[in-house]
C-alpha cells in the first residue's frame, strides 16, 4: 500500500513537472483572454482560420456542421462562407464533412523543414496562452529560411502568415552591466523585447483581436464538448436529487409496516 501511494505521488510529481516543463519556455506567456462561449468570436475565429491558416493545418476532429451548430452559424453561412477546401478526394469539401485539406504534408515538409500539423488538439496540448503569445510572437530573421523567426517557438518552420495585419516586428536586445557582486567583472544584464519595425493593415489592438478569436476557436476545437459540458452537469445534478427524494419516499413505503 505505503509503496503504491509512493508510487501515485511520484507519477503526479512527475506528471506535473513535465507540465512546467513543456511550459518552460524563457519569454513569459501572454493572457488569452478568451471564452469559448461567445459564438460571435468563434464563428470570426472560424474565418480567419480558413482564410489564413487551413492552406496548410488540418482539424480533422471537427466537423463543418458541427462548428456551424456552436457558433451560431447556419448551414449555408458555413457553406458559402467557410468552405474553401476540397477534401483528400479531391472535390469540395460538404457540410458533412472533416475540416481537412488536400494538402500532402510530405510535400509541405520539403517546404518548411517540417511537416504543418494537425491542430485538432494544439489548443489542449499547449493551451491559449500560448497559441496567442505565438501567434504575436513572430519577428524578422534573415538567418531563418522563412525570415521569420519565433521568441515562443524558436527556429520555428512556420512562416508569419499573418504579417499584412501585424506587420514586421524585430526582436531588441538591451544590455546593462550587471548589479556588482553578481557573476564575473564586466559580465552584462540582457532582456530582450520584441518592438515594432513597421505597422500593419490593423492597429495593435484589432491585430490582439484577431489572434484572440482564432486562439478561442482553437481553444474550441480541441474540446468542443466543454459548451454543453457544464449545462449537462446541472441536469445530471437536478436527475440525482429528484432520483433521491422519490428513493427516499420508496424506501420509506417498504418499511412503514416493518417494526
Ligand atoms: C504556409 C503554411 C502554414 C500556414 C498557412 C500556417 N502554418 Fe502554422 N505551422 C506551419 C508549419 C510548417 C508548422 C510546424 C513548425 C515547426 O514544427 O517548426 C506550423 C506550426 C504551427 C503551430 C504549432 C503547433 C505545435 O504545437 O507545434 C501552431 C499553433 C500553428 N502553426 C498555428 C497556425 C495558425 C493559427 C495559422 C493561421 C493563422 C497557421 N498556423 C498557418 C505552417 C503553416
Amino acid at each position: 500500500m505505503k509503496k503504491l501511494l509512493a508510487g501515485l505521488v511520484l507519477s503526479t510529481a512527475a506528471l506535473f513537472s513535465q507540465g512546467v516543463m513543456a511550459s518552460g519556455d524563457v519569454v513569459p506567456l501572454e493572457k488569452a483572454d478568451i471564452d469559448v462561449h461567445n459564438q460571435a468570436s468563434l464563428a470570426r475565429g472560424a474565418k480567419y482560420f480558413v482564410n489564413y491558416c487551413m492552406g496548410c493545418h488540418s482539424l480533422a476532429f471537427s466537423r463543418y456542421n458541427r462548428l456551424a451548430l456552436d457558433a451560431g452559424l447556419t448551414d449555408q453561412q458555413v457553406q458559402e462562407n467557410l468552405i474553401f477546401t476540397s477534401g483528400k478526394d479531391g472535390e469540395m469539401s460538404k457540410i458533412g464533412d472533416n475540416m481537412v485539406n488536400a494538402m500532402r504534408p510530405a510535400d509541405v515538409e520539403e517546404g518548411f523543414g517540417a511537416a504543418p500539423p494537425d491542430l485538432s488538439l494544439t489548443g489542449r496540448l499547449r493551451g491559449g496562452d500560448w497559441i496567442y503569445s505565438y501567434l504575436k510572437a513572430f519577428y524578422v530573421d534573415p538567418t531563418r529560411p522563412m525570415g521569420v523567426n519565433n521568441t515562443v517557438f524558436p527556429n520555428v518552420g512556420m512562416p508569419h502568415v499573418l504579417w499584412e495585419l501585424q506587420g514586421w516586428q524585430k526582436l531588441e536586445k538591451n544590455c546593462t552591466p550587471a548589479a556588482e557582486g553578481h557573476g564575473e567583472h564586466g559580465a552584462q544584464h540582457c532582456t530582450e523585447h520584441l518592438v515594432s519595425l513597421n505597422p500593419g493593415k490593423i492597429s495593435g489592438p484589432e491585430y490582439n483581436q484577431v489572434v484572440r478569436d482564432i486562439t478561442n476557436f482553437l481553444v474550441y476545437v480541441g474540446e468542443p464538448a466543454q459548451l454543453h459540458r457544464k449545462t449537462i452537469g446541472v441536469f445530471v445534478l437536478l436527475f440525482m436529487v429528484l432520483f433521491g427524494i422519490v428513493a427516499y419516499f420508496l424506501k420509506k413505503e417498504y418499511w412503514k409496516d416493518v417494526h
